[in-house]
Formats: C-alpha cells, sequence, structure tokens
C-alpha cells in the first residue's frame, strides 16, 4: 500500500527529531511492504521567514492531499516579538481549525524501564501508568470571542469560553469509543467546573447522554482542581480522561511529567470528516537545545505509532515501534532528558538509529 503523509518539520528542535522519525518510518515500510511517501511543507517560524506566515495555504493544501500529517514542533525566540496572529503558534491553531481536528489524544504511560524518572512515590504508580487525555481541541476559551475594552475601572480584556452540544457531544463520543477499544478499566473520568460554570453544566449534561449509548463503560466526573490534585495523588483511577481545551492542556502536561520526561509523550489530533490527522510530540521547539543533537525523538517515534493506528490501522506496525522503544529503554539507552544523574547518555540521531536497529517484523 501507498500512503501519503505531510511532514512539517517545524523550528528549534522539530527538524532533528522529525528526521528520526522519518528514518524509523523508511525502515518500516521496508519490513512490511508498504511506501510510505513524504512531502516536506512549511509552518511555523520557518514559514513565516519564507512566506511572512505561519501557515501558508500551500502547506494546508497539501495536508488536506495527505492520509496523515507528521509535525515535529514550531516556534522559538526569534520570532516572539511578532503580534499575536503572524506568531508560530497561531499557524497551529489555524491547522488544527483547518483540518476540523477536534479530538486531541494525549497518552501519558509509564515504562517500567522508566520507574525512576516518575517524580512520585513508587507505591502510587506500582505496576506502571497508561493514561489516555482526551481534549477537545478545536472549541472553548482559546476559540472564543476575545477583546479588549474600557471597563468602569479603565482597560479590561476578555476571552470567552463557549461550547456547543454538537462539540461536545462528538469529543465524548470520540472518549467512551478509546475507553472501549482500550479495553482497560473501560471507565471514562470526565473533568468539568459545573458547579461553576454554565459551559461545562451543558459540558456533563450532554457527557451523560452520550454515555447512555456506552453501558459498558463507567462514567465518572470530576472537577478540574480536584482532578489536577488526583492525577499526583492516585494516577491509576485513571483510564480515560475527558475533558475541554483549557483543562485538557494543563491536565495533559501535568500527566506527562508523571511519567517522566515530556520529551516522551506523542499526541494525535483526529477529525472525522475524511481529514487527515495531525501527530506530533506533546513538547515545544525547545530552543535550548536545539540544534545540539540531545533532543529524545522518542515523542516524535511514537506519534508514528499512533499515526499507523489510527490514520492507517497498521496495528502490526504501530506494535513493532512501541515493541522497540521498550526494548532500547530496557536496554538503558538513554537521551539526556531520561537519564539519571551521571548516567551514560546518547545523541538524538543515536536513540533513533537505536530504535530502528530493534524494529523487528
Ligand atoms: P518546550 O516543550 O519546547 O520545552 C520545555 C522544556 O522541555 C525545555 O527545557 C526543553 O529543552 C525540554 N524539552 C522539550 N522537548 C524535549 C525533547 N524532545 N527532549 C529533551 N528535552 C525536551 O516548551 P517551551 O520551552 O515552553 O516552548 C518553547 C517554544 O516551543 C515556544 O516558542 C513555544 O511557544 C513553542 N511550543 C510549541 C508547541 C508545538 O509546536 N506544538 C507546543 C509547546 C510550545
Ligand atoms: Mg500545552
Amino acid at each position: 500500500m501507498k500512503y501519503k503523509i505531510a511532514v512539517i518539520p517545524g523550528d528549534g528542535i522539530g527538524p532533528e527529531i522529525t528526521t528520526q522519525a522519518e528514518l524509523v518510518l523508511a525502515r518500516l515500510g521496508e519490513l512490511f511492504g508498504h511506501e510510505f511517501a513524504t512531502t516536506h511543507v512549511l509552518a511555523g517560524g520557518a514559514a513565516i521567514d519564507v512566506f511572512g506566515e505561519p501557515l501558508p495555504d500551500q502547506t494546508i493544501e497539501i495536508a488536506k492531499e495527505s492520509d496523515a500529517v507528521l509535525l515535529g514542533a514550531v516556534g522559538g525566540p526569534k520570532w516572539d516579538g511578532m503580534p499575536g496572529h503572524l506568531r508560530p503558534e497561531a499557524g497551529l491553531l489555524k491547522l488544527r481549525k483547518s483540518l476540523n481536528l477536534y479530538a486531541n489524544l494525549r497518552p501519558a504511560i509509564l515504562y517500567d524501564a522508566l520507574k525512576e524518572a516518575c517524580p512520585l512515590r513508587a507505591d502510587l504508580v506500582e505496576g506502571g501508568l497508561d493514561i489516555l487525555v482526551m481534549r477537545e481541541l478545536t472549541g472553548g476559551i482559546y476559540f472564543g470571542e476575545k477583546g479588549r475594552r474600557e471597563g468602569p475601572n479603565g482597560p479590561e480584556a476578555y476571552d470567552v469560553e463557549c461550547y456547543s452540544e454538537m462539540e461536545v457531544e462528538r469529543i465524548a463520543r470520540a472518549a467512551f469509543e478509546a475507553a472501549r477499544n482500550r479495553g482497560r478499566d473501560k471507565k471514562v473520568t470526565s473533568v468539568d467546573k459545573n458547579n461553576v460554570l454554565e459551559s461545562s453544566r451543558l459540558w456533563r449534561e450532554v457527557v451523560i447522554r452520550v454515555a447512555a449509548e456506552y453501558p459498558d463503560i463507567t462514567l465518572e466526573h470530576m472537577f478540574v482542581d480536584n482532578a489536577a490534585m488526583q492525577l499526583v495523588r492516585a494516577p491509576k483511577q485513571f483510564d480515560v480522561i475527558l475533558t475541554s481545551n483549557i483543562f485538557g492542556d494543563i491536565l495533559s502536561d501535568e500527566a506527562s511529567m508523571v511519567t517522566g520526561s515530556i520529551g516522551m509523550l506523542p499526541s494525535a489530533s483526529l477529525s472525522s470528516a475524511g481529514m487527515p490527522g495531525v501527530y506530533e510530540p506533546i513538547h515545544g521547539s525547545a530552543p535550548d537545545i536545539a540544534g545540539k543533537d540531545v533532543a529524545n525523538p522518542i515523542a516524535t517515534i511514537l506519534s508514528l505509532s499512533m499515526m499507523m493506528r489510527h490514520a492507517f490501522g497498521l496495528e502490526s506496525e504501530a506494535a513493532t515501534i512501541d515493541q522497540a522503544v521498550k526494548e532500547v529503554l530496557e536496554a538503558g539507552w538513554r537521551t539526556g532528558d531520561i537519564a539519571k544523574p551521571g548516567e551514560r547518555t546518547i545523541g538524538t540521531k543515536e536513540m533513533g538509529r537505536r530504535i530502528i536497529d530493534a524494529l523487528k517484523r
């Protein structure tokens, strides 16, 4: 089979980590007899430098014609002075909106080999962790009406949180489906703030209604402040966390640290309307370590595994990547972010090469 993949290397460490992912992709194609045809396109700061805007139409068009998009990360101090709509990050928001990527899947898995990188007490994560954060990605306060105005006490600014029933319904359905397919605890924890926010009251009503279609899945509700606490107090209670754009942004970063390093966590952003998904690490462009061959490429390589599973339905190929990463970690290979003090580390390229060597059909 031939699969078309648009690759957006982006800025900072983006090009280094997507290069390793593309090498993994090429080897995987050889092993399983697939053609993964990649096309490089620009977004973020790299696009601003060439086109004067963070997401040129050409990038959107090529992305839409592809079966999936692989993204490194965008942004950096070079573009920090740009006005809001011209910042690299604005290109990402526009890409998510253009492709209607309303479901953001962020699995937070604590690997056995990295147990010591977890900042929590060992007994709290005994037996490992495997949490899926299902974050709504194209609605809520990040996309609501915003502005500045003169108020009674001088200048003020506002951002509006608004959710439609349709938006809540489709992300809730994605969460229940995921809970069913993961085959773990079959539990969805819907996180809101319905004691205070009207949008959360609607959120909860709709989630309860959708839950009726999934009698095999347990539904639990939790306030976001409590969820933040529970994630470090008793993280094993979670299977799928279903939540809004802003709450999910914060809780998924928290969940990532529980698993050791931000350099380990992949993500998939999906639509349902025949649009390609975007697969990317959850971290940013890490300008502090860019160009030094020290970035951890694993989050990006595991994003490929999510691509195999969600975009192409290639379960064995996904499992092959997951297994190779696990073996390399078990053999003790570490980039700086996941190493213990004083432990020997390897660079981005060597980590990529070791994972490629470990790929077995
Ligand atoms: P960041 O995630 O880039 O970096 C945070 C810390 O984690 C840094 O110390 C960095 O060195 C480290 N780190 C990140 N990825 C790593 C990896 N693969 N291996 C080893 N260490 C890693 O977040 P930060 O510093 O807040 O943002 C830097 C730039 O990235 C900003 O311009 C920001 O807007 C942008 N950004 C872009 C995102 C995206 O493209 N999806 C997401 C988050 C931030
Ligand atoms: Mg974030």
